[in-house]
């Protein structure tokens, strides 16, 4: 998509993880033009695995928009996970729980493929490798892209910028000082997550709680395993060996008649653990959306849906300002979202402290509280509810209809 020229376009979009491609997507279907300006090259953002978990708010919207067809066959619906605790399993069963839901195990790479095919078959621009994106005027009616491709200095001019460039990107920090308000935490641990080419090793998710730290197991097909592990922060890669690693997950799962497949290791990385909120999500003529505005620790698997959320509430917003001139729904954009990005930080974060290995925990107590609670989630059907209502709708989105759009 190189030759194209863009300098002018309705939104200006940055980034091509799941919220700038979801995003430019919607735009296109209600006829708004945008340009997608992505740092990373097409290779790099297609390989990069990340999320598995998609709610149901988000397959349907996807499928709705003509990107779900791979995912359709491919997906594998879940309706429960497995908690493991004292080595024992127990189910929560999501469909029992919450009416039928479920979930569906799709990798957040394989959305991305299908965002960025789409994409490329609508004719609508994408550019990969741009360089050095500042946003320019986001207080004025036209506020400006500078960037640089393939050793151009460019400007796009737009109506709209949409900030959707991830928690490291530019957009969030275009905003003068003080206009937002920053919440954070940063947890005291990460997860060391592995993609191994071995036979999943239980047919569904199971969240492990053990005194050596916290494990995941998770996959990605009948052949693809996902596992992770709690780690330190600042943990070297290189000490963890394929053996320490298996030696690891296995000490930590172990459960009576239970063994973990191992299996070629073909992914390795460290992911840290943070909770964090901007506010409001909107300056001037910048949106931001996705993890450019808001990070919640991976426990509650929630990242990705709540990225899809907030641009389908901006895309909704977008078409009726540029069908009508009508504000009111960008107006009340970050309004609209924020009740459900702090329902989801609470989730993950309850879901972190509950799994997870304290390391100041030196007389036990926080280790007891956390058994107590698990024990109260697999026995109390009210506390399992909770936990699954959490875990498969928390992101839903109400439909706006034809008429509050356009
Ligand atoms: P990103 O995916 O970060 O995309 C931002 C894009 O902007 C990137 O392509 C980046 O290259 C580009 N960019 C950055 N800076 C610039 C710049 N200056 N100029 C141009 N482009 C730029 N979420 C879930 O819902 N379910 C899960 O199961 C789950 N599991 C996870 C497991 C792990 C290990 C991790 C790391 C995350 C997980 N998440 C999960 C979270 C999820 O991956 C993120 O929330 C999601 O990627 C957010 O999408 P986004 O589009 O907002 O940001
Ligand atoms: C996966 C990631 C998560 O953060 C999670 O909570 C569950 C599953 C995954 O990558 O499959």
């Amino acid at each position: 998509m190189s030759a194209v020229d863009v300098s002018r376009t309705q939104v200006g979009i940055v980034g091509a993880g799941p919220a700038g491609l979801v995003l430019g997507h919607l735009l296109y279907l209600q006829g708004i033009e945008s340009v997608i300006l992505e740092g990373r090259d097409r290779e790099y953002v297609e390989g990069r695995v990340r999320a598995g978990v998609l709610e149901q708010g988000t397959v349907d919207l996807l499928i709705e928009i003509g990107v779900g067809e791979r995912l359709r066959r491919e997906g594998l619906v879940h309706h429960g996970v497995e908690l493991r605790f004292a080595g024992k399993g127990h189910r929560i069963p999501f469909d029992e729980l919450t009416g039928g839901r479920g979930i569906t195990i799709y990798g957040q790479q394989e959305v991305v493929k299908d965002l960025i095919a789409a994409r490329i078959e609508s004719g609508a621009p994408l550019l990969f490798g741009v360089e050095d994106v500042s946003p320019v005027g986001i207080e004025s009616d036209s506020p400006l892209l500078r960037f640089r491709h393939e050793g151009q200095e460019r400007e796009l001019r737009c109506e709209v910028v949409a900030g959707c460039d991830g928690f490291h990107g530019v957009c969030r920090d275009a905003v003068p000082d003080g206009a937002l308000r920053f919440r954070e935490r940063v947890y005291p641990f990460a997860w060391l997550g592995i993609l191994a080419e071995v036979e999943p090793s239980s047919d569904e998710l199971i969240y492990c709680h053990h005194e050596r730290g916290f494990a995941l197991h998770s996959m990605r097909s009948p052949h693809l395993t996902r596992l992770y592990l709690q780690c330190e922060p600042d943990e070297a890669i290189e000490s963890w060996t394929d053996e320490r690693i298996w030696d690891e997950l296995s000490a930590r799962f172990a459960s009576e008649g239970w063994s973990l497949k191992q299996g070629p290791i073909i992914e390795k990385g460290v992911t840290p653990m943070r909770s964090f909120v901007a506010e409001p999500m909107q300056y001037g003529r910048l949106f931001l959306a996705g993890d450019a505005v808001h990070i919640v620790p991976a426990t509650g698997a929630k990242g990705l849906n709540l990225a899809v959320a907030d641009v389908r509430v901006l895309a909704d917003a977008l078409a009726r300002w540029f069908s009508r001139g009508d504000d009111s729904l960008l107006e009340r954009y970050s309004e609209a979202c924020l009740p459900r990005v702090w329902r989801a930080q609470h989730f993950a974060w309850w879901m972190t402290s509950m799994l997870h290995r304290m390391p100041d925990d030196r007389d036990g107590f926080m280790a007891r509280l956390q058994l107590a609670q698990l024990e109260y989630v697999c026995s109390s059907r009210a506390a399992a509810t909770s936990l699954a209502e959490n875990y498969v709708a928390l992101t839903d989105v109400p439909r706006a209809t034809a008429d509050q759009i356009v």
